[in-house]
């Protein structure tokens, strides 16, 4: 008996050696037309949204170390705090006070402002920044004030680590009675992940100081009140078709009078009015009292940035409409008039010449070429009656006047059933130019319907793929993780928008950044803290589609086949035939992929994005476990033999003849 039962494991272990595996089955045949390329692919196709949630603005990309700098929070202390130390009077009498006060303030905008009373030498008071202030050594910083006394005539500030022990130091001086700009650089001794900023008042008596700033002058492009350096890299190495911005919900507001309005935004940094993040209390079980909008970070830097990134700008604006799931106030139709009127103006700051009133300010901000703004959003994640009323009105007024504009309108919050099927249906009576879609569904959804544009309409609305991820856990759930699973699934979805070029035209993950002390949302293709950020696998997803888009569709069969999924496009620029497999399978592949109508004219390269774990993630200490390799392949008799590895995202480039 035990003789058979060995004999037995021996024959299945033997059978299971020499069975070939599913990467020795025969391959799938992957049958690619060069010889009938179809319709063009948007150069916009694959772009990015950027909405000020998670900190991704201020203390993220936009990298102002002081919180709270001009005391406009609704606690205007907010960030601020006394040091406390013996008086020489005894415990009852303090060194000094911290008044905030609002006559005589800097600017209008800006009206509140600190008054530093300093009864006796040294009394001090301290900033403790986004979650810290981050310092690196050797690096330069410019900490400035706006400064009025009558008459202390300097500030000192101090930079310490968590232990107390300085790490750099300046001086502010020469104040006098009026309010003026003064600044000096420090250059830090070490590095340091949570620092804080220290300002002491050596004289006794008044001191009003407004808008405190620590800046790195290491800035994106050495611009000053520039962009964190390594967070635009990231953003500029996805070369993305186009930039969304400010959002996403934020443009709303919760209610509308905290709406994002954009002429709040430009101009001096000083005059633009601080307000609340709509984010700082949206969750109960992610509450952000300390997140505000300074707008350091505002629309001349976002049209600045996609310039800089080779991004076409993408601004969305209120519609009179506040948040739909929030209060969901509504302006009237008697009241639009504020918000066309921004519609039009906007065109005229990103297009207009400098002899026009925006045109003229943006020139004055050193620019005086125009941005080529070529569409503006109306609305965010609108729907309903109300939306489409206000639409009219917008429509009416901007394609009268600027009817190269295209116009994006929305579907409400989610991809299917009500109320997104009578918006499309109206958009489409309508004729409206582009229409934008959000998803944020399972990574089973975002599988099982990659080929949810194959039966699309292609006449009448383009889509615009505006909001997507996928979830691994739910919707606003803080367990959603940014792991291959997610990713691979979003590849395997955006196989079926590259496919379907013709009719989306434009499609973005969302949202981009996260700061990993201050999330609100997850999951979020970038994170980042103080000092450090790293590109999750849903990130290098985006990376390799949109550095591998191409400019024409190729048809390709099979386009979803057991777990495989494919694309194909020629790039006219450089001449490349470029093919997409993904494999959602736990076993490699093997793949011949045939190539008709066309002739190569030299090695293959290849991009692959692989892990055979799905749970596997970046991480600050391995922050490319999930990332792009390279390699080469040939082609032989018109063929390519691949093998597609477990749990894969493979591109081939393949130069033409
Ligand atoms: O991306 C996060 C939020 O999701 C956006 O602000 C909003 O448009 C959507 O509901």
């Amino acid at each position: 008996m035990r003789k058979r039962i060995w004999f037995a494991v021996v024959m299945l272990v033997l059978l299971a050696v020499t069975l070939p595996g599913r990467g020795q089955q025969n391959p799938t045949v992957i049958s690619v037309d060069a010889a009938h390329p179809g319709a063009a692919i948007s150069s916009t196709m694959f772009g990015i949204f950027f909405e000020d949630i998670n900190f991704a603005a201020d203390g993220g990309l936009y990298p102002e170390r002081v919180k709270n700098r001009s005391f406009e929070f609704q606690e205007p202390l907010t960030g601020w705090h006394e040091i406390l130390g013996l008086s020489s009077k005894g415990l009852d009498q303090p060194k000094g006070e911290l008044d905030v006060r609002t006559d005589d303030p800097l600017n209008k905008s800006n009206p509140h402002y600190l008054r530093v009373r300093v009864y006796e030498p040294g009394y001090g008071f301290w900033n403790s920044g986004f979650r810290g202030i981050g310092l690196e050594s050797g690096a330069e910083y410019r900490f400035s004030a706006y400064v009025r006394s009558s008459g202390p005539k300097a500030m000192r500030a101090t930079l310490t680590d968590g232990s107390g022990h300085q790490i750099g130091i300046g001086k502010l001086e020469g104040f006098d009675e009026h309010w003026k700009r003064y600044e000096t650089v420090i250059r830090m001794d070490s590095t340091v992940q949570r620092a804080q900023l220290n300002l002491f008042v050596d004289e006794v008596g008044n001191l009003d100081v407004d808008m405190v700033s620590l800046f790195p002058a290491d800035t994106w492009k050495q611009r000053p009140n520039g962009l964190r350096k390594d967070l635009v890299q990231l953003l500029s190495d996805l070369h993305p078709g186009f930039l969304r911005f400010p959002g996403g919900c934020i443009v709303e507001g919760r209610q509308l009078a905290t709406r994002y309005r954009w002429k709040t935004t430009v101009g001096d940094i000083s005059q633009r009015q601080t307000i609340i993040n709509r984010w700082n209390d949206e969750f109960d079980q992610k509450p952000a009292p300390d997140y505000f909008q300074s707008f350091g970070l505002g629309f001349y830097e976002y049209f600045q940035l996609a310039e800089d990134i080779g991004a076409e700008p993408l601004p969305i604006l209120n519609c009179g409409m506040a948040c739909q799931f929030n209060s969901s106030e509504t302006a009237g139709l008697n009241q639009l008039d504020e918000y066309v009127r921004d519609a039009l103006d906007l065109i005229d700051f990103a297009n207009g010449p400098a002899t026009s009133p925006w045109g003229k300010i943006r020139e004055q901000m050193g620019h005086p070429e125009p941005f080529h703004l070529k569409m503006i959003g109306v609305g965010n994640e609108q729907w309903g009656p109300r939306y489409v009323e206000r639409y009219k009105v917008f429509a009416a007024a901007l394609k009268a006047q600027h009817p190269e504009i295209k116009l994006v309108v929305a579907a409400g919050p989610a991809p299917s059933g009500e109320p997104f099927e009578s918006m499309w249906a109206t958009w489409r009576d309508l004729n409206a130019d582009i229409v934008d879609e959000h998803y944020y569904m399972s990574p089973e959804w975002f599988r099982a319907n990659t080929g949810r544009y194959d039966h699309y309409n292609r006449s009448g609305p383009k889509v615009f793929a505006g909001e997507y991820a996928a979830q691994t856990a739910g919707m606003t759930s803080s367990e959603n993780r940014n792991n291959w699973k997610a990713a691979i699934s979003e590849a395997s979805f955006m196989t079926g928008l590259e496919r379907n070029a013709d009719v989306v035209q434009m499609a973005s993950y969302a949202p981009l950044l996260a700061h990993v002390d201050a999330w609100q949302w997850k999951p979020d293709a970038i994170w980042f803290d103080n000092l450090h950020s790293y590109g999750t696998p849903n990130y290098y997803v985006q990376k390799v589609f949109a550095n591998n888009v191409g400019t024409r569709i190729v048809p390709v069969t099979p386009q979803a086949d057991g777990g495989l999924y494919t694309s194909a496009s020629l790039d006219e620029h450089t001449h490349e035939l470029i093919i997409k497999a993904v494999n959602y399978n736990a076993e490699s592949r093997s793949a011949e992929i045939r190539l008709s109508g066309f002739h190569s004219a030299g090695t293959v390269k290849v991009t692959t994005l692989a892990n055979s774990n799905l749970t596997a993630e970046n991480s600050f200490d391995s922050p490319t476990a999930v990332a792009p390799q390279s390699s080469r392949l040939e082609v032989k008799s018109g063929a390519i033999a691949a093998m597609l590895r477990p749990y894969s995202v493979t591109v081939y480039r393949i130069p033409a003849e």
